[in-house]
């Protein structure tokens, strides 16, 4: 029942330019925001100068510093909050890290904000700082110890250290995962405005309702009294799934200038304005049987966080859970460091953590001699090896063989620097798997019936260009028989829906059951049955009231209904990867080839391929979309993306798109996508798992074994680089 020809419903929007994305908004009386930053690495400052910004011609308001009645912090994400960092700018004298924001702005025109933001003069005390992970004065805290929650403890399964000493093929390498930002094209923006008492946030984010919540806190207004309107996003990648604190300080200085305020977070300052990937370090030791059967495996990581927030490291969950590993040991610290608040960016924890492993599994396959897909399938597990329950479902074994095949990977010969192309190059060609917990929110679906045929549905979930609405638009035509131009979807907004996170890859898996179950509750209304083609106009006619209306609320299995009024409040709330019965992870094998020049050692990739498990296909364009979306970004991961760091300074330092370089159109050439589209029935009545993100996993670390399948040369830090195949 696919409708094949279905692209996007919001495709002639977007490509025609009337699609309105949050800072879009031009309401009469406009004034523009701009923020000027702290300039040292860590400290105080003693003294802001703005007498120079002030006197700018049209600037109407420079504020250094709110005081606290008038605003509060919002609280961190993953501590009861709804910010990506607890820290409140312009709230004291503290300088947490180089950037953090120490004044704002506002004027008549973007123009005089910026120009008086560049006139704004701090004299500061500095402290010492540590940027990086290995700098002095950064402190490591374990995990478990630090947060002792039990989902952050440490994975533990039989006795990893005792296996892995009596194993008599030992693989024992360390990675290191450089800290990356997440670079929407669309910038991190919003305008606010009062009408009367209440506030009005348009803003791309893709948590509308975790915004209302928190801005009602740093304000102390009612959260009914906040509507957050976030239509659509270009490009979210994690970036937008909490509270800016930006957001607090702009509502106040709309309130005080009774004029409504736009603020464009220039691109240097959105690499210190919000939250980024930490750098991580893994050592991985697995220890095999001389045919490569995994007898134990130990991942050790090291992850980069605040010095002001505990952000949580889970590279283990996904790396546990990868193959038939009798003994498990995790160990997770975190390190604490003069930076903003780190945070979840595509894969946050399974992209490193799928590098890492994935190479070290690729390791193995050399020092056993097996081939690094057969080896993976002798490994191949149905049951999840940290709670004994069986995976809802694990395709992963299809994706490789299909992939194989798909590839010609039996065309591959195995002696690194082997395989030559006709212009010299060194061709290698690599695989790796990859896997990504599935997680499941607590929704609300609001859908109504017109009498001129029209079905409406408000849902929890924001439009990230991943497709979102067009999956529930299909799934709505297809179940009632109706042109898909007849189904209005209304996501990312407070008005329609609370609006919780939209992340983890579980929109879509989250959305749809939701809907699923409006539409049976619908269709009670309007008494048509529960299947076959409902003629809408004239059985909303026939119920002789208006337009029929339904709600309902959804949440995962054996997820309590607490859980929903966790969501309502905006706070996160999704269940998964571990429920009642079984345990849900979406599966990848990524087959990857590269060529590296033989004089200039440069290192492209001509084609790669990804066979994906993510249950049933729900909207089979926008799926294919969002798996060319997660490889091309893996292969910015090997090979291009790396916030950089200097001992001596503090922040960023590379914090433009010329200096942070992404996978551009020249780096990519052929990628080509296969779906196993089995439907996970035990999940939800839809079949649905999650896949934006498990689309990234294993695709830097395919790369890197095709690297050394090309060079003979293992890659054990990312970017790979020119230098480090010399
Ligand atoms: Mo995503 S990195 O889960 O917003």
């Amino acid at each position: 029942m696919k409708n094949p020809d279905l692209r996007r419903v919001d495709a002639h929007e977007k490509v025609t330019g009337t699609a309105r994305y949050g800072a879009d908004r031009v309401p009469d009386d406009l004034a523009y925001a701009m923020f000027a930053s702290a300039t040292i690495g860590k400290g105080r400052t003693v003294a802001i100068d703005t007498a120079a910004a002030e006197a700018v011609p049209g600037v109407r308001l420079v504020l250094t510093r709110f005081n606290e009645d008038e605003l509060r912090g919002p609280g961190f994400l993953m501590g009861g909050g709804f910010a990506f960092q607890s820290l409140q700018p312009l709230l004291s004298d503290v300088v947490a890290y180089r950037g953090q924001p120490i004044a704002l702005i506002v004027a008549d025109t973007l123009v005089a904000a910026t120009e008086a933001a560049e006139l704004v003069r701090a004299r500061y005390d500095t402290e010492p700082f540590a940027v990086g992970i290995d700098d002095e004065g950064a402190t490591s805290v374990l995990q478990e110890e630090a947060i002792p929650l039990p989902w952050f403890a440490d994975v533990k399964v039989g006795d990893a250290e005792t296996a892995y000493a009596a194993s008599p093929v030992q693989i024992d390498e360390t990675y290191l995962h450089p800290a990356q930002h997440q670079v929407p094209i669309e910038l991190i923006s919003s305008v606010v405005e009062w009408q009367g008492d209440r506030l009005v946030v348009h803003e791309s984010t893709q948590n509308a309702g975790a915004l209302r919540h928190g801005v009602a806190t740093q304000l102390n207004l009612d959260p009914a009294d906040v509507d957050v309107i976030s239509p659509y996003i270009g490009g979210g990648f994690g970036s937008r799934n909490a509270l800016q604190p930006h957001i607090g300080p702009l509502a106040l200085a709309a309130r005080r200038l009774m004029r409504p305020v736009k603020l464009v977070i220039p691109r240097p300052q959105t690499f210190h304005t919000g939250s980024f990937r930490p750098v991580s370090r893994h050592r991985i030791r697995l220890g095999a049987d001389p045919s490569g059967r995994l007898l134990a495996a130990l991942h050790d990581t090291e992850h980069q966080t605040s010095r002001h927030d505990l952000f949580p490291a889970m590279y283990t969950e996904m790396t546990s859970r990868l193959y038939a590993v009798p003994n498990f040991g995790g160990r997770q610290s975190l390190v604490q460091t003069d930076v903003q608040t780190p945070g979840y960016m595509r894969a946050p924890h399974e992209g490193p953590a799928g590098f890492a492993f994935e190479s070290a599994i690729d390791a193995l396959a050399y020092a056993t001699g097996q081939d690094p897909v057969e080896l993976r399938l002798a490994n191949d597990t149905a049951t999840d090896p940290v709670t004994g329950l069986p995976f809802s479902s694990r395709h992963l074994a299809q994706c490789l063989k299909r992939g194989a095949e798909r590839f010609g990977w039996e065309k591959r010969d195995p002696r690194p620097g082997s395989m030559r192309a006709a212009d010299g190059s060194f061709v290698g060609l690599g695989v790796a798997a990859g896997a990504y917990p599935v997680m499941v929110a607590p929704a609300v679906a609001r859908m109504s019936a017109a009498a001129d045929g029209r079905v409406t549905v408000g849902v929890d979930g924001h439009e990230m260009g991943q497709g979102i609405r067009s999956a529930i638009a299909l799934l709505v035509a297809e179940d009632l028989g109706v042109p898909v131009q007849d189904v209005v979807v209304r996501v990312g907004d407070t008005r329609f829906a609370p609006q919780h996170l939209t992340a983890g890859s579980w929109g879509t898996a989250t959305a749809l059951p939701a809907v699923h179950k409006a539409l049976r509750e619908l269709r009670k209304q309007l008494g048509t049955g529960d299947t076959g083609t409902v003629d809408v106009a004239a059985a909303v006619r026939a119920t002789g009231h208006g337009s029929p209306e339904v709600e309902v609320t959804s949440l995962g299995q054996g997820q309590p209904s607490e859980m929903l009024d966790r969501s309502r409040a905006g706070l996160t709330a999704p269940a998964g990867p571990v429920f009642p019965d079984f345990t849900a992870f979406s599966w990848v094998a990524h087959f990857v080839e590269v060529r590296v020049e033989a004089t200039t050692r440069r290192i492209s990739v001509p084609r790669a391929l990804c066979v994906a498990d993510c249950g049933r296909v729900a909207s089979p364009v926008t799926a294919a979309s969002q798996v060319r979306g997660g490889v091309i970004w893996g292969i910015s991961q090997a090979l291009r993306e790396s916030s950089e760091v200097d001992p001596r300074f503090g922040g960023f330092l590379n914090t433009t798109l010329e200096e942070y370089p992404v996978a551009v159109n020249a780096d990519i050439q052929g990628i080509d996508v296969d779906f196993i589209d089995e439907p996970d029935l035990l999940l939800n009545d839809v079949g649905v798992k999650g896949l934006g993100e498990v689309t990234v996993v294993g695709v830097a670390a395919a790369v890197a074994n095709a690297v050394f399948h090309a060079t003979g040369q293992r890659q054990n830090r990312l970017p790979i680089r020119i230098e480090h195949v010399m």
